[in-house]
């Protein structure tokens, strides 16, 4: 697998154009099924989980031209079981189930993939989807769907918070016939994102955003245009590498109000925060940060997707802190790569990351896990004394768009090299 070599001791600097959100353009993409008009979306990040996803579209029969938006003619699509091969790579090809259902009354997708943050288990996109009407069948390594009429509206009360099955469960009542209500509703904002695509194509969700969403089902979609919200884990990842650094770093074409939580535990730490329309400036002023608690929840709660940013950051921090984990039972992988780079960290049952602050880290030979960890870890050889080797960094493109590219750009110096 090919490594960075992270050059330590910077003190990052400058202004960083944020890219459009992994988690929104996902999701957006595999709703275009939903319809057999041509769809324009624009803003969508060059990710290796994008193009995964360009592919399976592609493979289903979907005409898609990528150049700087990308276009989709989903009216071609025919295949109703796109291939393991694919589907096993990323979570997020869950979301082909319900629209190939809607539009083909069956479906059969493979289990997904994604990060190992955890079991990821899928029981609430198929209770939901049982819920409007479906049929399903778990063979051994993939999920049969059928319906024998139109899918019907219904109240569904999500048992736990899910931004996947509350994606699915929209995806599914957009075209049903009659009212679905979720309750228990994901309001992270990149629910608001899908909402808003698919009632530019003639879908009528509302209250996306808030613990209640209302779709009325209409017979069909039509076609349009949609640019995707800026990611707000990017941007809370290039806060937390000003902060980590004592420098002073400007996200621009980002989105302030989807980082509330974020911005006041970065200010916490001591950050000197300032934010406009679609710009967020962090200075440290050559400080290094104290040391803030964390807990983190679903949205509008402090994002799990900054844990491992977060455990960095209190890692160099003045004092002892704890951080709590209350999404994914497998969110710790970071730990042991930072403890080998002289961070003093615990980790307890109850799930809690106990950092007491060291004023230096070292550089070492760490490896990627996952995608969040990947950044982390690249974070975390800027700033350690040394030159630090990260590997596995396939992880990281994953979902960070031209990463080590905009790091280089406010005062990084990292390199990728390529041998075995
Ligand atoms: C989405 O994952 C994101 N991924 C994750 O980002 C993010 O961490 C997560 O939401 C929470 O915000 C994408 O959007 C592609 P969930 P998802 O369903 O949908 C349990 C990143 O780094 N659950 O909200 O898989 C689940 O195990 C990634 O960008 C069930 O029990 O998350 C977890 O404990 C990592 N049954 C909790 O719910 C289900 O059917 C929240 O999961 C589904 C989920």
């Amino acid at each position: 697998m090919n490594q960075f070599c992270v050059e330590g001791n910077k003190k990052l600097n400058g202004n960083v154009i944020i890219s459009g959100s992994k988690n929104a353009a996902l999701p957006i993409l595999f709703m275009s099924i939903l319809t057999n008009h041509k769809v324009k979306i624009s803003n969508v990040p060059k990710l290796t989980d994008i193009d995964l996803a360009i592919q399976l579209l592609k493979y289903i029969g979907a005409e898609i031209k990528h150049q700087k938006c990308i276009l989709i003619d989903p009216k071609p699509i025919k295949l109703i079981c796109p291939p393991q091969n694919l589907i096993s790579k990323i979570r997020g090809s869950i979301w082909m189930l319900a629209p190939l259902l809607t539009r083909f009354n069956q479906a059969k997708i493979f289990f997904p993939g994604g990060c190992q943050i955890g079991k990821r288990p899928i029981d609430l996109h198929l209770k939901g989807l049982k819920k409007l009407g479906a049929t399903i069948r778990i063979k051994k390594n993939s999920i049969q769907a059928f319906i024998t009429k139109r899918m019907k509206g219904t109240h569904i009360l999500m048992e736990k918070i899910s931004v996947g099955a509350t994606v699915t469960i929209i995806s599914a009542a957009v075209l049903a016939e009659g009212l679905t209500v979720i309750e228990n509703a994901a309001r992270e904002p990149e629910i608001v994102d899908i909402a808003k695509f698919l009632n530019t194509l003639g879908a009528n969700i509302t209250g996306a955003g808030n613990k209640k969403i209302f779709i009325k089902g209409v017979s069909k979609l039509n076609g349009g245009k949609h640019k995707v919200i800026p990611d707000r884990i990017e941007t809370g990842t290039f806060l937390v590498a000003a902060a980590i650094s004592k420098g002073r770093v400007i996200c621009k074409k980002t989105e302030p109000k989807h980082l509330k939580q974020v911005l006041k535990k970065l200010s916490d730490s001591g950050a000197i925060i300032k934010f406009g329309k679609n710009w967020i400036s962090l200075d440290m002023r050559g400080k290094r940060p104290h040391s803030v608690d964390i807990s983190t929840a679903a949205y509008p709660g402090f994002p799990t997707d900054l844990l491992a940013q977060f455990t960095l950051l209190n890692s160099i921090s003045k004092g002892k802190s704890k951080i709590t984990e209350t999404i994914f039972e497998n969110r710790f992988m970071h730990v042991p790569q930072l403890i080998k780079m002289g961070a003093n960290i615990t980790t307890t049952q109850e799930k809690n990351i106990i950092c007491c602050g060291v004023p230096k880290l070292f550089s070492k030979n760490v490896f990627s896990t996952d995608l969040r960890t990947s950044a982390t870890l690249i974070l975390a050889g800027c700033i350690a004394e040394g030159i630090t080797q990260v590997h596995k960094i396939f992880h990281l493109f994953r979902g960070y768009e031209y990463f080590s590219k905009k790091l280089n750009l406010i005062g990084a110096n990292i390199k990728r090299n390529n041998k075995k």
